[in-house]
């Protein structure tokens, strides 16, 4: 069993000194002597588990059904690749680390993530808030089908301090249990922020007959490294892993993380669901946090030029970057507060609407035009008709996705060869 749990393979410690979560991505969790000693894990492309016995089998399910707790000294056993992987346990143990999280369950695709946790969380007749402006998939998800099972779902505009008109809030949920609150923080396409706090202290006030809402943070665009909601009240972070974590545009993937009580529903659900990843997207995933804050750093260096060239640009009618908020923006303080670095998406409005947006992404030769983000190449859109093309369009104004919006994702390239492709895309607007 390769994930046994030993103070070896889990320590976090070094004398004194807790060790940082890069120094930790190449060893935690994992056991060589238990693979033959690979220093690497390798892939356990297997559905299925050999029990040493009748009996252990019972145990392991009687743990994994939960028919009973586990044992202080007793092992969780391998049972079957829908329940558990080595490859997936080395990798939620790993993830947990940067989080600061106590469990993790991994998916095969961000939505697979959030569909699981959302459903976890609801029963017929619940309401679930969200923030606007939210990834398309994620909106698609809570008007079209959760609506369908008789739970509704109310947004609310993101934006900083709080700007929930909480009377309005609460008239439209009309005392009707609230069954979690989603928030996406930045928000996908624009940055606009979510006070992690704040909602934090609504659903504290939205609790209705023992049931307090779920406070549930995609935590895509700036984590793992740059936002971590558990440290400000929320339950559960969710991740399109597919993002910052693979970082390689190669993998579609998702996880959850949160205290051990908040996962076990996701966690119980998943495998009734078969959302889990496989064992080779694990691998993949392992190989990728390897370098996760290296990536991150990098492209978060770039953006800061690439943000400040396009500030100054006269075809560039607005930008969107965090970095360039400034006291006084109703924003900064939730920034300061609850981010520690602004990032690498930075959302531009170009001269000439959809037609100029069109012009400059056709224009772009080193950044591709694709949908995505995260990965180790710089990559533009345009939300109004890609990603968010699902929002009805007269909302979209008011959520900032104006027909000029692009999205750009900043890479590792040399950020004077990024700032070179903007100038000549720019030049085409
Ligand atoms: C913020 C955010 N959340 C969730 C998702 C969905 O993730 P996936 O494509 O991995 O299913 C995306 C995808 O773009 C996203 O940008």
């Amino acid at each position: 069993m390769p994930t046994r749990r030993t103070s070896d393979t889990h320590a976090t410690t070094l004398g004194g000194r807790t060790l940082r979560p890069e120094s930790l991505m190449m060893s935690y969790g994992y056991d060589p002597k238990l693979s033959e000693g690979a220093i690497k894990c390798p892939i356990f492309q297997t559905s299925t588990f050999v029990f040493e016995s009748a009996e252990a089998g019972k145990a392991f399910f009687e743990v994994a059904y939960g028919l009973r707790e586990q044992g202080a000294t007793e092992r969780s056993g391998l049972i079957y690749s829908r329940l558990n992987n080595p490859d997936l346990e080395v990798l939620e143990d790993r993830l947990t680390l940067w989080d600061g999280a106590e469990a993790c369950a991994v998916f095969e695709s961000g939505m697979a993530a959030i569909a699981t946790t959302l459903l976890a969380c609801a029963r017929p007749g619940d309401v679930i808030l969200y923030s606007r402006p939210l990834y398309g998939g994620s909106h698609h998800l809570l008007q079209h089908f959760f609506a369908q099972y008789g739970v509704e779902a109310i947004g609310f505009l993101a934006g900083a301090p709080l700007p929930v008109a909480e009377a309005d809030l609460l008239r439209a949920v009309g005392g009707r249990p609230v069954a979690a609150i989603l928030i996406e923080t930045p928000a996908n396409p624009t940055n606009a922020l979510v006070d992690i706090q704040g909602v934090a202290g609504l659903a504290q006030r939205l609790a209705h007959e023992g049931r307090r809402p779920m406070v549930v943070v995609d935590n895509t665009f700036l984590g793992p490294l740059w936002q971590q909601p558990l440290k400000h009240g929320a339950d559960l972070v969710v991740y399109s892993a597919t993002k910052f974590l693979g970082g390689h545009s190669d993998l579609i993937a998702g996880a959850c993380l949160g205290s051990r009580e908040a996962l076990a529903p996701v966690r119980g659900l998943r495998t009734f669901l078969g959302t889990m990843a496989g064992p080779w997207t694990g691998w993949l995933l392992l190989r990728s946090l390897e370098t996760l804050k290296m990536r991150m750093t990098a492209s978060m260096k770039n953006a800061r030029y690439v943000a400040d060239f396009l500030r100054d640009h006269p075809r560039v009618r607005a930008v969107h970057y965090l970095g360039h908020l400034e006291p006084g923006h109703p924003m900064y303080e939730v920034y300061r507060r609850q981010c520690t670095a602004p990032g690498s998406l930075i959302a531009l409005e170009v001269e000439g609407g959809e037609a100029g947006a069109f012009r400059f992404l056709n224009a772009l030769r080193l950044v591709k035009l694709a949908v995505s983000l995260g990965g180790t190449e710089s990559l533009a859109e345009h939300p109004a008709s890609m990603t968010h093309a699902d929002v009805p369009a007269e909302v979209k104004d008011g959520l900032g996705i104006t027909p000029g919006l692009v999205r750009l994702s900043v890479g590792v390239e040399h950020f004077e060869d990024i700032v070179a492709d903007m100038e000549q895309a720019l030049a085409a607007v």
